[in-house]
C-alpha cells in the first residue's frame, strides 16, 4: 500500500459562539485573543507542525475577521516599515511564512459539526485529513496534531484524539469504548455523542483534533440529524467503523476548554504566566492577589468587588 502524508486541515469555525455572547455577537469566537495570540492561530500553527500546508476554513456568517488575520495586512506593514518596527513586522509576517495555502467555504447555517466538515468536501477531495476545532486549544511537545500525523503515518486510518474525562462531564464529549492495540493506539469500538454518565461506555471523550479518511463524507451525507437535530460528526465517524477501523489516540500534552469561559480563563491564566514578555510580572501579579479571601469575605468587604 502507497503509504499517504497529511496535507490537508479542515478548520469548522462556523459556529455561534453563544457561551460567549455579547463577545460574539459581531466577532468570531475562534478570534478570542489567549494572551495574545487568537485561538484560531493556535490551531493553524498546531496543524503547520503537524507538516500540513493547506489550510481550509468553514465559516460562517460574522467571520470575516478570520479571513483578514490570515491575508496580507498591506498598511499595517507598510506602516511599521516606515516606522522601522523590524521585529513587529516579522511576527505580523510569520503568521503566513507563504509556503500555506488558505482556503474558505461558508456554512450557510450552523446545521452542526458534521454538515460543516461535509461542506468542505469539494476543498479536500479524495484524501485524509485533518480537522481542529479552534477552541480546544492544546499545548503539547511535539504539537498534538503532529503527535497524531505520526500515528497515521503508520495505521493510514482514522485517529482521534481523546482524554480521560470526569463522570459527570460525559455529556459534553463524543464518548469512546476501545480495546487495546500497539504503539499509544487503541481500537474504538463503539462512540456515543454526549452520553449521560450512566450511559456512556467509558470515560473517555474525544477532544476537537481528528483525523479522517475521506470515506467520512459518504457518511455524514447519508446519515439522519443526530443530539440536538444537529449533523454530527460523530455519528459519520460510526458509520465509518462500519467498514474500516478507527484508533483513539490518547495524547501527549494539555486540552483547554476555551469553548467555555472556565476553560478560556485557565488557558489564560497558565499561558500568560509561560508567557516570554509578560510572564515574570503576571506571576508576581498573582502572587501579591488577595486570591485567599472567599468571594463571600470579598463581597462582604466590597460592595463593587468587580469595580475596584
Ligand atoms: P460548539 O459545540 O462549541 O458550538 O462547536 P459553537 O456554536 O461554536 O459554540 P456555543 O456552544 O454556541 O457556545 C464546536 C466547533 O464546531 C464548529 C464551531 O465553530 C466550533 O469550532 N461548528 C459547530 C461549526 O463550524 N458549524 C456548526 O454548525 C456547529
Amino acid at each position: 500500500m502507497q503509504k499517504v502524508t497529511l496535507k490537508k486541515a479542515v478548520f469548522p469555525v462556523a459556529g455561534l459562539g453563544t457561551r460567549f455572547l455579547p463577545a460574539t455577537k459581531a466577532q468570531p469566537k475562534e478570534m478570542l485573543p489567549v494572551v495574545d495570540k487568537p485561538l484560531i492561530q493556535y490551531a493553524v500553527e498546531e496543524a503547520y507542525a503537524a507538516g500540513i500546508r493547506h489550510m481550509i476554513f468553514v465559516t460562517g456568517r460574522n467571520k470575516r475577521a478570520i479571513e483578514d488575520h490570515f491575508d496580507t495586512a498591506y498598511e499595517l506593514e507598510t506602516e511599521l516599515e516606515a516606522a522601522g518596527k523590524q521585529k513587529l513586522l516579522d511576527l505580523v509576517r510569520s503568521m503566513n511564512p507563504g509556503d500555506m495555502d488558505f482556503s474558505y467555504v461558508r456554512q450557510p447555517r450552523s446545521l452542526g459539526l458534521g454538515h460543516a466538515v461535509l461542506c468542505a468536501e469539494h476543498l479536500v477531495g479524495n484524501e485524509p485529513f485533518a480537522v481542529l476545532l479552534a477552541d480546544d486549544l492544546m499545548v503539547g511537545k511535539p504539537a498534538v496534531l503532529a503527535q497524531m500525523a505520526a500515528k497515521f503515518e503508520r495505521v493510514q486510518q482514522s485517529i482521534l484524539a481523546v482524554q480521560e474525562v470526569p463522570a459527570e462531564q460525559t455529556r459534553r464529549y463524543g464518548i469512546v469504548a476501545t480495546e487495546p492495540e500497539v504503539d499509544g493506539l487503541m481500537k474504538v469500538v463503539k462512540m456515543v455523542e454526549k452520553p449521560a454518565p450512566e450511559l456512556a461506555p467509558s470515560r473517555m471523550g474525544v477532544a476537537g483534533r481528528y483525523i479522517l479518511t475521506p470515506a467520512i463524507f459518504r457518511h455524514i451525507r447519508n446519515q439522519p440529524k443526530g443530539v440536538g437535530g444537529e449533523i454530527q460528526l460523530t455519528d459519520g465517524i460510526v458509520g465509518l467503523m462500519a467498514e474500516e477501523s478507527v484508533h483513539a489516540y490518547q495524547y501527549d500534552g494539555k486540552r483547554y476548554d476555551c469553548g467555555s469561559k472556565e476553560g478560556f480563563l485557565e488557558a489564560t491564566v497558565e499561558l500568560a504566566l509561560q508567557h516570554p514578555e509578560v510572564g515574570a510580572y503576571f506571576r508576581n501579579y498573582l502572587e501579591n492577589l488577595q486570591i485567599g479571601w472567599s468571594g463571600k469575605e470579598r463581597r462582604q468587604s466590597s460592595p463593587m468587588p468587580l469595580a475596584d
